[in-house]
């Protein structure tokens, strides 16, 4: 099947390593051209290196997701480097782990502006560039932990719950533009991330590492944690044109770890 990307331009946000360096690289491999971000310099350089090395055309910007001025700044640099935009993929980094007796005011403040306010920045950024787009399209990267809360991570089950109502108003008020809005929720994806919440858990349960690690992927029944490009392949799809009536959906890639029915 044609994915349609050859030439697409696209933005991945949060992506110099884990998750977001999959989904820039998997659209770079369907021909997409791509913009990387992350905080630091030094992380954007090598991504955009690495990607290059496998022969696609991309591009780095650094920015603070949690800044309201480089969200918009990152849009404006990608749109202009791409010479516009059709594709916008949202991923943030992680809030610090802890339950809610442990996370301090200031934590949930800063989560806030990472997982709910830097999505409406990069969006309103981003949405003028989209209109002008033939294939144009949203995917917000969240977690499973939207439909069940994940233990110890109070900040993430709570505030990533707005990015599904955004998705969902989104779809309903953009799709009528044609820019399709979705979501995919990554279960235990194999990165640094998936790494600082077992170190966490260890610690507090005075186990180690590995068996931590072991006992999350207990429950999931395929067995063992997603490798990032799993989850990007999703990605890619939902945001492509052979996805073309998907709009407003939720999607797990979990290996089916999510008990909920609906
Ligand atoms: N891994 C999992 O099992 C899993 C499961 C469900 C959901 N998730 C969520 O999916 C997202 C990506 O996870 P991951 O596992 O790929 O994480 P990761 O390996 O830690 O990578 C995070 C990426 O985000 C960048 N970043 C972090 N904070 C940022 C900020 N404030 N502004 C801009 N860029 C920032 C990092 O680069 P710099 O350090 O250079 O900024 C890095 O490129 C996270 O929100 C995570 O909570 C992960």
């Amino acid at each position: 099947m044609d994915l349609g990307l050859k030439g697409a331009k696209v933005l991945v946000t949060a992506s110099t390593r884990g998750i977001g360096f999959a989904v820039a690289r998997r659209f770079g491999l369907e021909g997409a051209r791509v913009v990387v971000s992350s905080r630091k310099a030094e992380h954007v350089r090598e991504a955009v290196e690495r990607l290059r090395r496998e022969g696609i055309e991309a591009y780095g910007v650094t920015a603070d997701l949690t800044v309201k001025e480089d969200c918009f700044r990152l849009v404006d640099e990608a749109a202009r480097l791409l010479g516009g935009l059709d594709i916008l993929v949202y991923n943030t980094g992680g809030p610090p782990p802890g339950g809610f007796e442990e996370v301090s005011l200031e934590d949930w403040e800063h989560a806030v502006r990472l997982l709910l306010l830097s999505a409406v920045w990069v969006t309103r950024a981003a949405l003028p560039h989209l209109e002008k787009s033939s294939m144009p399209a949203i995917v917000y990267l969240t977690s499973v932990a939207i439909r069940e809360p994940l233990d110890r991570l109070v900040l993430s089950n709570t505030v990533r719950l707005s990015i599904a109502g955004l998705v969902r108003s989104l779809a309903r008020e953009l799709g009528r533009k044609g820019i399709r809005v979705n979501m995919v929720l990554p279960g235990y994806t194999k990165t640094e991330r998936l790494l600082q919440i077992a170190r966490d858990r260890a610690q507090k349960q005075g186990k180690t590492v590995e068996e931590v690690l072991k006992e999350m992927t207990k429950d999931v029944p395929l067995g063992r944690p997603a490798e990032p490009d799993e989850i990007a392949r999703v990605v890619v799809f939902i945001a492509s044109k052979a996805a073309s009536y998907v709009n407003g959906a939720a999607i797990p890639v979990d290996g089916g770890m999510l008990r909920s029915i609906l």
